[in-house]
């Protein structure tokens, strides 16, 4: 059969690399990034999580290798089996050993889809709007809107009132909502505090909104103060607030019923403001922590959105989203190809991660959750006292399970353990997954590590002594 191919990029395919080149340093902030140096750990004044990459050495000396693609012309049909199934095979002993070492990032690694195994031969694809069925057939719409209707029940929300979808991702739902809080109040300045996670500034740049960062209160909330005299001195102009409902880094849980009062104090009605909550982990959490300040739509909030893959735990990275019906209509049109509306910022959307939600919230129900978020906050408090017993410095906001510490200094811990760093800090987010005899291992280790850090420079003064002054046993 002749190629397909235009006849310039005909001929032999390029050889695989097997180490990705560096990255290219296009802005002048990657130009100030530099590499660790034989594995020593960069010191960063904020790392991957945070809004905008800052001056000084980031994170860029874990390059990813590649695994070429195998040559199916080159390789004899048995052959080619054989080096796949290794492949894989090494790759699944590879992410068991990764999840067994997992503390740094907020997901929930404890799952067992099992009896949905044969789902993934189907492409299941939710595009378009989830209330109106596409033509597309292969589709898990009427588990969606089952997902859905449970979170409005967590949310309160009537069932007419509600719009929602499930994205790829929290993030995606930050861009969801905050889109709507645009459509609603186009001249609207977006406020979120500058230990708000990347994706909300992005927000802000991709639909080119001003944007004001607020800072923050040591526990990472958002600080009221400031907030009120940046509300007070834009009073002329509408506004969208993010309200963290768990921040990245601290895990911080900005109080939504303190924004309130600020914006009624600064004479804002609620047809001119707009708030979202991000609620990417903590969202999951909140609504089953006594004590907690209530999310609801019960307040006048615009949007929630939180992540699938994190708190629920899933084998894809997922999310939800949910605003009110009546703001949606700003944001859809008809599309006829679909035959459906497009109110959603993907076109073609994951279709099994609704599925698993739903089989996760039917096996588990609301009381399951509560049980894994009581076990949660028991072991982030009982590894805190462990760090403390151990010297190390530590921090827990009150309605958190994200440990906070200091950061180790052996990259090699770091990595094996897979910790998100910032700056001085790195945090365990203590998940259904995280047993108490993990806590032992990553606590043990973890003082074998900084004692070896603290010998080395130790000795590292006797050797500085004696090149200065000889070995004094010589004298
Ligand atoms: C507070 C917060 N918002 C949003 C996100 C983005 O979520 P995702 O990684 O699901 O896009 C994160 C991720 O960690 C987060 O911590």
């Amino acid at each position: 059969m002749d190629s397909i191919l235009p006849l310039s990029v005909r001929g032999p395919l390029p050889k695989p690399v097997t180490k990705s080149p560096p990255p290219r340093a296009d802005s002048a902030e990657d130009e100030l990034v530099s590499s660790g140096v034989d594995g020593a750990s960069p010191r960063a004044t904020s790392a991957a999580y945070q809004a905008l990459p800052v001056s000084g050495a980031l994170i860029t000396h874990n390059y990813t290798p590649a695994l070429p693609v195998l040559d199916a012309d080159e390789l004899d049909k048995e052959e080619l089996e054989a080096r796949i199934n290794k492949v894989i095979e090494d790759y699944k002993e590879k992410l068991q050993l990764r999840t067994d070492h997992h503390m740094g990032y907020p997901y929930n690694l404890d799952f067992d889809y099992g009896p949905l195994e044969g789902l993934q031969k189907y492409c299941i694809n939710n595009l378009g709007d989830p209330f109106i069925e596409s033509n597309y057939g292969v589709h898990s719409r009427e588990f969606e809107i089952g997902v859905l209707q449970w979170f409005a029940r967590l949310w309160e929300i009537e069932p007419h009132e509600f719009w929602g979808y499930i994205t790829n991702c929290g993030t995606e739902g930050n861009l969801h909502g905050i889109l709507v809080g645009r459509e609603m109040l186009p001249d609207g300045i977006l406020y979120a505090s500058r230990e708000t996670h990347y994706s909300v500034f992005k927000a802000a740049r991709m639909y080119r909104m001003d944007a004001v960062k607020v800072g923050t209160l040591e526990s990472g909330e958002i600080d009221y103060d400031e907030l009120r005299s940046q509300l007070a001195a834009n009073a002329a102009r509408p506004a969208i607030i993010n309200v963290n409902i768990g921040t990245t880094v601290k895990g911080a849980v900005d109080d939504l019923d303190r924004v309130l009062d600020i914006l009624k104090e600064t004479g804002y009605t609620e047809d001119r403001f707009f708030i979202h909550c991000d609620g990417a982990l903590f969202g999951m959490m909140i609504p089953f922590v006594k004590r907690a300040p209530m999310v609801t739509f019960k307040k006048p909030i615009g949007s929630i959105s939180v992540s699938g893959h994190k708190f629920v735990g899933s084998p894809v990275p997922c999310g939800v989203v949910m605003t009110r019906l009546r703001y949606i209509k700003g944001v859809s049109s008809d599309v006829e190809y679909l035959n459906s509306r497009d109110a959603t910022i993907m076109g073609s959307r994951n279709g099994h991660a609704p599925i698993y939600m739903w089989y996760t919230f039917t096996r588990k129900g609301y009381e399951g959750l509560r049980k894994d978020v009581e076990k949660c906050l028991r072991n982030a408090h009982l590894l805190k006292s462990m760090l403390e017993k151990a010297g190390v410095k530590v921090m827990l906001n009150e309605l958190s399970s994200t440990v906070v510490f200091e950061r180790p200094r052996e990259e090699a811990f770091v990595r094996k353990w897979q910790l998100a760093c910032e700056g001085d800090i790195a945090h365990v987010v203590v998940m259904p997954n995280i047993t108490i005899r993990k806590l032992e291992t990553f606590v043990q280790e973890l003082v074998e590590s900084r004692a070896r850090v603290a010998v080395s420079e130790a000795l590292r003064l006797a050797e500085a002594a004696r090149e200065r002054h000889g070995d004094d046993e010589e004298e």
